[in-house]
């Protein structure tokens, strides 16, 4: 099994915190990756920071918005990008490569996109004009138990679940699924894809497999009335996250791709086409 797909099994999102600080080594590792440039596929980029709430006076952590949902956590993610076009898919797929480095040291972590509030997390970052600041995440050892609060979230978004390979697969058109055995060597991208976390876990990917290239192509279903809850689209973040998965997973198993912009993806319209990976081998 791919190192990948482990560390994707691995990450569930976490909400109750040990008190225990990270070790210093691990965060030392974690914050090379953070301070590192980060590109997305469509050449946007992101900055990451770790925020210590240690650095805040006390009486400000509450006004974080986190709290309730988030016990114990010390140290938050926070993440910024220029608005521009494909930025959010952009930053899902940076900040998720981040979250699963966080999964591979034994961290654990929870995207927020609804559960903060934006404006104290970007006094902190100092965010730029232009720039947007759409979740954060806190980092930490993960608690032996879950809070009561932790519990109902997960069983509300129905966290443990994932839509079957039927709802989310096509081939060739979306009236044909894509079978695991159909998907032959892109199957355990595919998988891995499908674990991917998404905002109410929604999973509002859809990909498209073309049955004469070896190309795939990922549409986002948009929840109605969902995205203009939140100060930024939420479900283009899911689509980068499933976007880092898929990618991640086949680079590890070989396959080469690149992802572009498909004049020609067939258009479906229910559907916003985002983009299309195509195999370069
Ligand atoms: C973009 C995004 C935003 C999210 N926002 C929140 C949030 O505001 N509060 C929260 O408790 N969980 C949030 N989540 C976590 C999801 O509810 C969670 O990923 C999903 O239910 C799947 O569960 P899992 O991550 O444990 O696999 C968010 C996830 C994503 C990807």
């Amino acid at each position: 099994m791919p190192k990948i797909t482990e560390i994707i099994k691995k990450r569930i999102s976490c909400r109750t915190y040990a008190e225990r600080p990270i070790e210093d080594k691990v965060l030392q590792e974690f914050s090379a990756s953070i301070n590192a440039v980060h590109t997305g596929p469509f050449g946007n980029q992101p900055k990451f920071k770790l925020i210590k709430l240690t650095s805040l006076p006390p009486q400000e952590w509450k006004k974080l918005g986190t709290y309730g949902v988030i016990k114990n956590a010390q140290i938050f993610l926070v993440g910024s990008i220029q608005n521009g076009h494909l930025a959010l898919e952009d930053y899902g797929y940076c900040k998720e490569k981040l979250i699963l480095q966080a999964t591979k040291l034994g961290l654990g972590t929870c995207w927020l996109g609804g559960t903060f509030q934006s404006s104290r997390f970007s006094q902190a970052i100092g965010l730029q004009k232009g720039e947007v600041l759409p979740t954060v995440s806190p980092v930490g050892y993960p608690a032996q138990q879950k809070s009561f609060t932790e519990r109902m979230m997960r069983w509300s978004a129905g966290s443990d679940n994932r839509k079957p390979w039927s709802d989310i697969f096509f081939a060739g058109n979306f009236l044909q699924p894509l079978t695991q055995s159909q998907a032959g060597k892109y199957a355990e991208a595919l998988e891995n894809l499908r674990l991917a976390p998404s905002a109410s876990n929604k999973q509002p990917w859809r990909i498209l497999r073309d049955t004469e290239q070896n190309i795939f192509h990922f549409y986002l279903s948009r929840a109605f009335g969902y995205n203009s809850l939140w100060h930024v689209s939420l479900q283009n973040i899911d689509m980068g996250i499933a976007m880092c998965h898929f990618a991640l997973t086949a680079q590890e198993t070989g396959l080469k791709g690149k992802w572009q912009i498909d004049a020609a993806a067939p258009k479906e319209k229910s559907l916003d086409y985002i983009a299309t990976w195509q195999d370069d081998n």
